[in-house]
């Protein structure tokens, strides 16, 4: 199957392309050589994690080195606890030790993890150079590694230091998803979904039929679920690079109550994917609820959410416990907590939803 090509066209910024397809790691070099920004580029940094580096990392040092690029590597352990600022400056140091300059690149193999830190580094050590992503996990292709949204987590909350800064590549080999386990193939499902129902029906009824495909990771539904998705995601972020205008919003469909739930869990309890899944599931119910949403929509929602095998998940957790989560979160506004809400798929609103509905919603739930 030839490789998918999606441009990503910001306003002004350089356009970069994102390549989608099987075995197409070997060729990452002599791609990233007809870039222009490529041409005096001489040493690349990989940085990776611990559970990717014997899969992949060979592999990807040798494509680099077969173009000519002078290769380093190094390795984060696997997990959120990567995306700090003391892993940040220990890679700050290692970068200025290997006397890396403003003519190196960094390469962030992994999961979004893998990508968010290596994009915050890259897009800081020395005010910035270029970055590309190969990303390894089904989420980091469909997500994380488009947009240009870098960034590291605080004691106080995830994501709260980083960037806005859009890489010069994007390497998505569909091969590498095969040594993924269930749970992160589900995860990556759960983006997948919450694209469908926020971009259109097109989206939607293709993955309607295509999700036991998907769930049977076959290739070719893979591929189109990446590619529909890294298209709706650039057309989201091209409108709203640095989510200032109420559109890139439309993104956290589901992670108003996800964030919430994966929040009081403890992180690493329930995956990412299955806590916005359940977001889902209630932000169209709440959906029902304020503004019309058609009962068809919640019912077509969960047999797909069920296909991708993302099950609703068991409330534990008091209601009351669920809204103060709520509105800790950085997305809440002056402690009114905002949903992502769609009328009908393809059809959304952002609203700030009172308290007392929200409580009565979740008591039902
Ligand atoms: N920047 C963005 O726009 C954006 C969007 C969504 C999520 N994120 C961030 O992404 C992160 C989550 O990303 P994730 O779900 O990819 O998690 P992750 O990076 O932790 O990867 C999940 C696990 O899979 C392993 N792994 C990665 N690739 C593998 C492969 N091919 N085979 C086997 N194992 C593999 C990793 O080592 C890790 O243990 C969060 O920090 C989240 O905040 C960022």
């Amino acid at each position: 199957m030839p490789a998918t090509k999606v441009v990503v066209n910001i306003p002004d910024e350089t356009p970069y392309d994102v390549r989608i397809g099987q075995n197409i790691l070997g060729q990452l070099g002599h791609a990233l050589r007809k870039l222009d920004q490529f041409s005096a580029i001489d040493q690349v940094l990989i940085i990776t994690d611990d559970n990717v580096a014997p899969l992949y990392l060979a592999q990807t040092k040798e494509a680099l080195s077969s173009a000519g690029f002078r290769v380093s590597d190094l390795s984060v352990h696997a997990g959120e606890d990567a995306k700090s600022l003391d892993v940040a400056k220990e890679i700050y140091e290692a970068m200025a030790m290997l006397a890396l300059g403003r003519d190196c690149a960094v390469v962030a193999l992994g999961g979004g993890v893998v990508g968010d830190l290596a994009g915050f580094v890259g897009s800081t050590y020395m005010r910035g150079v270029e970055v590309v992503q190969v990303p390894t996990t089904l989420l980091a292709m469909v997500d994380s590694s488009v947009g240009g949204k870098t960034g590291v987590n605080l004691q106080a909350g995830k994501n709260l230091v980083g960037t806005f800064n859009q890489p010069a590549y994007v390497c998505a080999d569909t091969t590498v998803l095969m040594t993924l386990d269930e749970r992160e193939w589900a995860c990556g499902c759960a983006e997948i979904a919450k694209s469908a129902v926020i971009d259109s029906d097109d989206f939607f009824f293709w993955l309607t039929d295509a999700a036991a495909a998907l769930s049977a990771r076959d290739m070719a539904a893979t591929e189109e679920a990446i590619a529909r998705s890294v298209v709706f995601k650039a057309d989201v972020v091209a409108q709203d690079k640095t989510e200032s205008h109420g559109v890139r919003e439309c993104l956290n469909y589901g992670h108003t109550l996800g964030h919430a739930i994966e929040k009081l869990a403890g992180y690493g309890v329930y995956s990412h994917g299955a806590c916005v899944a359940d977001g889902m599931r209630f932000a169209v119910r709440l959906g029902m609820r304020l503004v019309d949403t058609p009962q068809e929509l919640v019912d077509a929602q969960d047999a797909l959410l069920d296909e991708l095998g993302l099950p609703k998940l068991p409330s534990h957790f008091e209601p009351q416990a669920i809204l103060d989560a709520m509105k800790r979160d950085k997305k809440a506004r002056h402690g009114q907590v905002r949903f992502v809400l769609p009328r009908d798929v393809g059809d959304w609103v952002l609203m700030d939803v009172e308290d007392d509905i929200i409580l009565e919603q979740l008591q039902d739930w």
